[in-house]
């Protein structure tokens, strides 16, 4: 094996290039197995250098803000065997470039489901009662009257409507606390989910009655060719002049275009977005300038204790792949026909 001047390496142990610091114990989890260098700074790594590094090292451990297409996957040497990411959505990688080239990609299910909802649902309660303008409002030394009768009034949730994009794991998760909350619970899907109609008697409905029908229509789809602008501006138009529409899975789902026009002119009530179409958004998005638009940097699964989990799991996957067994969360099932594990 080659190290990193391109010298013959005698310990023989494969090496790992990580594109961002991970939390301490998953960093020591990897360096006990493997030879590890990682990016050290906090903007991701240009793309150039990650296409050097394909080219020698035996894996990749990446975050969803790495584009890893077909250019990079086809500069990987004949030694390389997978991508790591550590997210659960992995709409950055070419899945089927990857494929072809029987290189293994993994993500982060599950660990982070109940983080990513209880998240969805802070926005969701944050949009309704215009928690992040309230806060605005108080800073800015705009409270004068002490208590308005009328004063930044917002929508109740207790007993509404929530329309669910996508009824996986996530979706499911924020329909339990929607239970919890008494509130009717609608949801679309490309496939029915029969545990969450019947454990919490969600109704599977159309996209078009779940938009007409919900007070709070929430995302929880990835983002696909067929999710890109699922959201568009007729579909924003269909909904109820008080609906508030909150999204925490990808950017893009959304019409950003459409979407300004429908809170600018009260088709919808407010939003509550944790993604953008590019991230960093830019802070001329004209989205920013409305007081109904509650906004976040794409942190719905940042507690502490789930990032941490998220890294561990991505070492995880990594040393499976690397000691040449099947990993755990392997996205690209069908790349075991064209290299099926071997150390
Ligand atoms: C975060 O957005 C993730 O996909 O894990």
């Amino acid at each position: 094996m080659l190290d990193r001047k391109g010298c013959v390496e005698l310990s023989g142990r494969k090496r790992v290039y990580v594109t961002r610091r991970l939390p301490e114990e998953a960093m020591r989890m990897l360096k006990l197995k493997f030879e590890v260098e990682v990016w050290p700074e906090e903007m991701p790594p240009p793309k150039k250098v990650i296409i050097e590094k394909v080219k020698e090292v035996d894996g990749l451990i990446c975050l969803l803000t790495e584009k890893i297409d077909r250019e990079v996957i086809e500069a990987a040497g004949s030694q390389f065997r997978g991508i790591s990411q550590v997210a659960v959505g992995f709409d950055n990688i070419d899945i089927e470039a990857a494929t072809e080239r029987g290189i293994y990609v993994t993500n982060t299910p599950g660990v982070l489901t109940e983080t990513t909802a209880d998240y969805a649902f802070a926005l969701l309660m944050a949009v309704a009662r215009r928690i992040a303008e309230a806060d605005r409002y108080v800073r800015s030394g705009r409270w004068k009257v002490p208590w308005g009768l009328m004063m930044l009034l917002g929508q109740d949730v207790w007993g509404k409507t929530i329309g669910i994009i996508g009824m996986g794991r996530i979706g499911s998760a924020v329909a339990r606390r929607a239970k919890g909350m008494n509130m009717r619970i609608l949801y679309y899907d490309i496939r029915r989910n029969e545990k969450a109609e019947r454990e919490l008697g969600a109704e599977y409905v159309d996209l078009e009655t779940l938009l007409r029908e919900s007070d709070f229509v929430t995302i929880h789809v990835p983002l696909t060719p067929e999710t890109r602008h699922l959201i568009n501006e007729e579909r924003l138009k269909m909904m109820k002049r008080t609906a508030c529409l909150i999204n925490t899975s990808r950017g893009p789902v959304v019409d950003e275009k459409a979407l300004y026009k429908a809170l600018k002119e009260g088709w919808i009530w407010a939003a509550g977005l944790d993604v953008w179409e590019e991230e960093p958004t830019s802070v001329d998005n004209p989205l920013l300038e409305l007081e109904n638009v509650t906004a976040s940097p794409h942190i719905a699964s940042a507690s502490i204790a789930t990032r941490t989990k998220m890294a561990i799991m991505a070492v995880e996957n990594m040393t499976a792949i690397l000691e040449g067994r099947v990993p755990p969360n392997l996205v690209n099932k069908e790349v075991l026909k064209v290299r099926p594990p071997s150390r």
